[in-house]
């Protein structure tokens, strides 16, 4: 029974790293824009809180010619393919680590905190933003996106209905979705209420369509549904769950969108 749970809690926090490094282009476009807002000289010691495989962490880094990044992520596999294509290139100016974003092992150290395409994943933000603000320099900053508001609404619906069906329904007991979709006020108060000052939140619709079916039921698998088929046992019925889910995306007009909307997230520690 313990050895189940822990293996189980180790399963949720992974990623098949390889297909996101792959296929994570929308993320890596929302997440530039999230970049260009930070205000940098060049010599920061910055956290990105989340870092996954590390495409965005490249680019922050370019942005910090004698600065330095700690990338934090809960995931292995994204550390791992982090670390294989930065590693060499930025030397001791990364700063890998395997983290629980709930649980920084830091305080008043870093000039900026960077996220994105993370928060969302993070159940409880009221303890995640209390922490950004303790790890951060007074006056330092944050500026991050994640999912929020209406996010992927039309998919949701979708796959909650699909996981009562009698084919799926035994699978699904108990089961919670894995993420938070703040709306842009309860943000600002909680980041508010972490401490933060000068906060500035939105939401803004980012409809995402993807090229084909193999490419929709790619993504949706591996990305926004992994948590989903965890929970199915049998590979041939999590093809069949996916298969249904692509063949509705299909008929949607355009077909294959994923109707994504992001929560901006910005405040100074006091
Ligand atoms: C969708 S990926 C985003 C990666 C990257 N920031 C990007 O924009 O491409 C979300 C990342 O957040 C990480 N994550 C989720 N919950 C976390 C937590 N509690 N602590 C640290 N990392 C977490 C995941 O492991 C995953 O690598």
């Amino acid at each position: 029974m313990a050895k189940n749970s822990v293996s189980n809690r180790s399963a949720e926090r992974e990623w098949n790293s390889e297909a996101y490094h792959r296929l994570s282009s929308p993320q890596v476009s929302w997440g530039k824009k999230v970049l260009s807002r930070l205000k940098l000289k060049g010599n920061e010691r910055v956290l990105d809180a989340g870092c996954g495989t590390g495409l965005l962490t490249a680019e922050l880094l370019e942005a910090l010619p004698r600065g330095r990044v700690v990338a934090i992520d809960l995931s292995q596999n994204m550390l791992s393919t982090a670390r294989a294509h930065l590693a060499q290139e930025f030397g001791s100016r990364l700063h890998l680590l395997a983290c629980d974003l709930l649980r920084l092992p830091f305080r008043r150290v870093f000039h900026a905190v960077v996220s994105t395409a993370a928060f969302h994943w993070v159940l409880d933000h009221d303890q995640l933003f209390r922490n950004l603000h303790d790890v951060l320099l007074p006056g330092g900053c944050l500026e991050a996106q994640c999912g929020g508001g209406p996010n992927i609404a039309r998919l949701r619906d979708r796959a909650n209905a699909l996981a009562t069906t009698s084919a799926f329904a035994n699978y699904f007991a108990g089961f919670r979705e894995p993420w938070l979709f703040e709306d842009a006020e309860d943000a600002a108060q909680r980041l508010r209420n972490a401490g933060f000052v000068d906060v500035e939140t939105s939401l803004e619709a980012a409809p995402t369509v993807l090229d084909d079916a193999a490419h929709y039921n790619e993504f949706v698998r591996n990305i926004v549904l992994r948590r989903h088929l965890e929970n199915i046992p049998e590979p041939a019925e999590r093809d069949q769950f996916m298969a249904i889910l692509t063949q509705q995306a299909a008929r949607d007009d355009p077909p294959f969108l994923l109707d994504y909307w992001r929560l901006n997230l910005r405040g100074r520690a006091a």
